[in-house]
């Protein structure tokens, strides 16, 4: 899959205020300064179109951006055809700078709109490489599975570690996530500087919006 246009269509500070669900969407999610809206840009070649920041809690609104993709070699039973689907950006959760009346805020801003957003197809939750695993992501994948959210798992900025830290980190994440879920999530490894990782989302985002 290719993206052909990417466009920023609006930010919602609600779930009712966002634009209507009339096709796929795909949203981003991942604590404060993880690389959401740095890997959107990879992924639509726009280093322009999220804003990005090196001071956490950037995003904080729901962001959404009309994408038309195409399909050049399609496999079978896919069509070749020209999509346009919904990519959205949403705020980072656990930013501890923020009150915890923010924050809740937040977290129910975010929970409203991944439980009611009726035409989201998957949520990806970035995780950061460099890490060992961290409470905060294990419990926001566990209310996912609880609210049952389809997700997968994006590691992000491998550009940062030797390929063994990175190896390693992922493989301790997955451990912890074995011990509340029986199956493991698809997972990815990325890079906003180096674009790796970007083919695979891609393609893996094509098949979503096949269904
Ligand atoms: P909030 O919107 O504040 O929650 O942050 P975010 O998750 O959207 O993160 P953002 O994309 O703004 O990136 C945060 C910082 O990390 C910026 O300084 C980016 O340049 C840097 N960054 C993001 N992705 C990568 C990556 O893959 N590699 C490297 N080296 N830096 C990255
Ligand atoms: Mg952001």
């Amino acid at each position: 899959m290719e993206i052909k246009q990417a466009t920023y269509i609006i930010s919602s500070p609600s779930f009712d205020q966002a634009p209507k669900p009339d096709r796929p969407e795909i949203a981003f999610i991942g604590r404060s300064n993880v690389g959401k809206s740095s890997l959107i840009n990879m992924l639509c070649n726009n280093r322009k179109l999220a804003k990005i920041s090196s001071t956490p809690g950037k995003t904080q609104l729901i962001n959404h951006f009309e994408i038309i993709s195409t399909n050049p070699s399609p496999q079978r039973g896919e069509g070749k055809g020209v999509r346009s689907w919904y990519l959205v950006d949403l705020p980072g959760y656990g930013f501890a700078k923020h009150s915890q009346s923010t924050r809740r805020r937040w977290e129910q801003m975010i929970e409203n709109y991944l439980r009611k957003r009726e035409n989201l197809v998957n949520v990806f939750v970035l995780v950061d490489s460099r890490h060992d695993p961290q409470q905060a992501d294990i419990d926001f994948i566990n209310n996912l599975g609880k609210w049952q959210i389809p997700f997968s798992i994006v590691f992000t900025k491998v550009d940062k570690n030797k390929e063994s830290v990175t190896t390693k980190n992922v493989t301790a994440f997955l451990q912890e996530l074995s011990k509340f879920w029986e199956q493991l999530p698809t997972h990815f490894v990325s890079s906003a500087l180096t674009k790796q990782g970007r083919k695979e989302i891609l393609d893996f985002i094509n098949e979503l919006n096949s269904h």
